[in-house]
């Protein structure tokens, strides 16, 4: 299946590429990892070895019967989560918000909108929370407001409001002639008419979500105080929408045109003009620094589909003072099972000259779910289980969606008039929108999975609840979400896994992805061999070049299960996508 915003990235991307002169061919292979060492510090921060958890709160647990999902509903699985295993839950905007992005259009910063609850289920989550040793981090989106902010009410009203400049106004080139040719990444021309002041403001997304001016210093600290109020209530860090974005060329330059068209019907264009700007650097320092006035290494995490590793790895800062987890989208994005291509990536993120933290994921609210872009149709649950080995067994922090521990797929709608996302709408049939990925959650088998008692939830609730649901695999060995919760576990307990170094094997295998994770401090290592293939294959192992003697692994983890037997690196045999998680003895 074709990821939605793969198509779409993949034109910034090409011409990103052209433009900077940067691909990844041009890089010479790894001659060997970095030593474990230059990856730690003594003490690490706990961003660095967490798991995080996307929770989008309209989808999670509705607790009062009203079709959506809300704090309240997030509050009492608390304790599902902390069994799970996971460290952090990000959970997506819970401001007020006229919905039109479902919450991505934010009218106040520093309120909960009343359909997610109020200022006190807020810190009640937050404190419970902690109690479970969960820590909380929000969405923050600093690139637009929604069009009903008070702050956009003020600077539309007239050319001279003190509050005109804090966003983008231009004149039109003539009657009916935007300013210049830029794009909205959800379609048509990026500038909205307004009659009131009769000037265009620039939108990078929806009509409804006009960009904020960052060049104007009262936004800024506006902005800054927002998160402010955040930290104070205890909240540990940021998720930051789209930063790229934060900035335009102040001369207006046309962005060129590509060929082709998009699903909207538009003609592709390089977003030259538009995107990744020097100045987003600049702010993102800032917002970094606003983040170190708070004690326990609060975590910035970045939105930033950035085009290569020359790109991700400004995201950090050239003095490691921006961005600790900038979002790796190229992993997130391979979208086919290729031990090639992952490996590619891996040793580049490995080798960041920032020295900086990778931060995987493969499933959010904006791209289908994993279980079908990887899926090859007949294999999808061991595939499941696959990718959840590649996330939780590499050096990256990782980074869960809801749903994706029990193998939730994406079911789109069927009918235009059912969509909810607005892209849906604008792109149909083409561009079905996200709401595939953001149907409920699939706890139980009673009516609507146990989501929501109300007569119709915000999303149908997809068929395969029914088998895939939190309470059928909880009593089931074999399912996804005891492979999750075992592999969380190990991730835990064995340091290897969580700090070791990376070290990649077997280099030049088409179809079997494996590495090592080696321990400096106990000497541990583990070995993950995954196969990548709808055949068996057998590989050979020579570990004696990364210092390590031993000729046998024992099995901690593997799917299809295998008995304790301690296997032969010599060789070593897996099954079609079959997983393999090891101590090296
Ligand atoms: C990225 C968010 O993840 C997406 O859901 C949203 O629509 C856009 N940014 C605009 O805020």
């Amino acid at each position: 299946m074709l990821n939605r915003w793969k198509s779409i990235f993949l034109v910034v991307t090409i011409a990103l590429c052209l433009a900077a002169g940067s691909s990844r061919a041009q890089q010479a292979p790894p001659q060997s990892s970095k030593p474990e060492h230059a990856h730690q510090k003594a003490q690490d921060p706990w961003w660095k070895h967490a798991v995080i958890y996307e929770i989008y709160p309209r989808s999670f647990q509705d607790s009062n019967g009203d079709g959506v999902g809300d704090i309240n509903g997030i509050t009492s699985r608390l304790d599902y989560l902390r069994d799970l295993g996971i460290d952090a839950i990000w959970i997506s905007p819970m401001y007020p918000s006229p919905l039109v992005d479902f919450g991505y259009d934010i009218s106040d910063y520093t309120a909960i909108d009343p359909l997610y609850g109020t200022m006190a289920d807020f810190d009640r989550m937050v404190s419970e929370a902690k109690k479970r040793n969960i820590r909380v981090i929000m969405d923050f989106v600093p690139n637009h407001t929604s069009d009903q902010h008070p702050w956009f009410a003020e600077s539309r009203s007239s050319r001279t409001n003190p509050k005109r400049d804090w966003y983008i106004w231009r004149d039109g080139k003539g009657t009916g002639q935007p300013p210049n040719n830029w794009q909205s990444w959800f379609g048509h021309s990026a500038w909205k008419f307004d009659p009131t002041t009769s000037q265009y403001y620039y939108h990078h997304f929806y009509t409804e979500q006009p960009d904020l001016n960052w060049r104007n210093p009262q936004v800024r600290k506006a902005m800054y105080d927002g998160m402010r109020f955040w930290f104070k209530r205890g909240v540990e860090g940021f998720r930051i929408d789209a930063v790229s974005r934060l900035f335009e060329d102040p001369n207006l330059h046309d962005d060129p045109i590509l060929p082709g068209k998009n699903a909207y019907g538009d003609p592709n264009i390089m977003h030259k003009y538009t995107d990744n700007l020097p100045e987003v650097h600049e702010v993102l320092r800032e917002m970094r620094r606003v983040a170190d006035e708070f004690p326990g290494d609060p975590v910035l995490i970045s939105e930033a589909d950035e085009p290569n590793i020359a790109e991700l790895t400004k995201m950090y800062g050239s003095k490691n003072d921006e961005i600790q987890l900038p979002m790796d989208f190229q992993m997130a994005d391979v979208n086919r099972l290729s031990a090639p291509d992952f490996r590619r990536l891996l040793d580049e993120i490995d080798r960041n000259t920032a020295g900086g933290q990778p931060h995987y994921f493969f499933s959010n609210h904006d791209q289908p779910r994993q279980w079908d872009r990887y899926g090859d149709g007949v294999h999808n649950d061991q595939i499941a289980k696959l990718m959840a080995t590649l996330l939780l067994t590499t050096r990256a922090t990782p980074l869960m969606y809801y749903g994706e521990e029990i193998g939730m797929r994406t079911t789109d709608p069927v009918r235009k008039e059912d969509v909810q996302d607005p892209i849906g709408k604008i792109g149909w049939p083409q561009e079905k929108g996200r709401d595939g990925e953001r149907t409920p959650m699939q706890w139980d088998t009673s009516k609507d999975a146990g989501f929501s008692t109300s007569e119709r939830p915000w999303l149908p609730v997809p068929t395969s609840a029914a088998e895939y649901n939190v309470t059928a695999e909880s009593h089931d060995p074999n399912s996804i979400l005891s492979f999750y919760k075992r592999l969380l576990a190990l991730r835990r307990s064995e340091p290897a896994l969580r700090k070791g170094s990376y070290l990649p094997l077997d280099r030049e295998n088409p179809f079997v992805l494996s590495y090592l994770r080696k321990d400096s401090g106990k000497g541990d290592a583990i070995l993950v061999v995954l196969n990548m293939s709808a055949e068996t294959r057998t590989v050979s192992f020579d570990l004696a070049a990364h210092e390590v003697k031993e000729m046998s692994a024992i099995p901690l983890i593997a799917a299809p299960e295998i008995g304790g037997e301690s296997t032969m690196l010599t060789h070593f045999t897996i099954p079609a996508f079959g997983v393999f998680v090891g101590m090296i003895h």
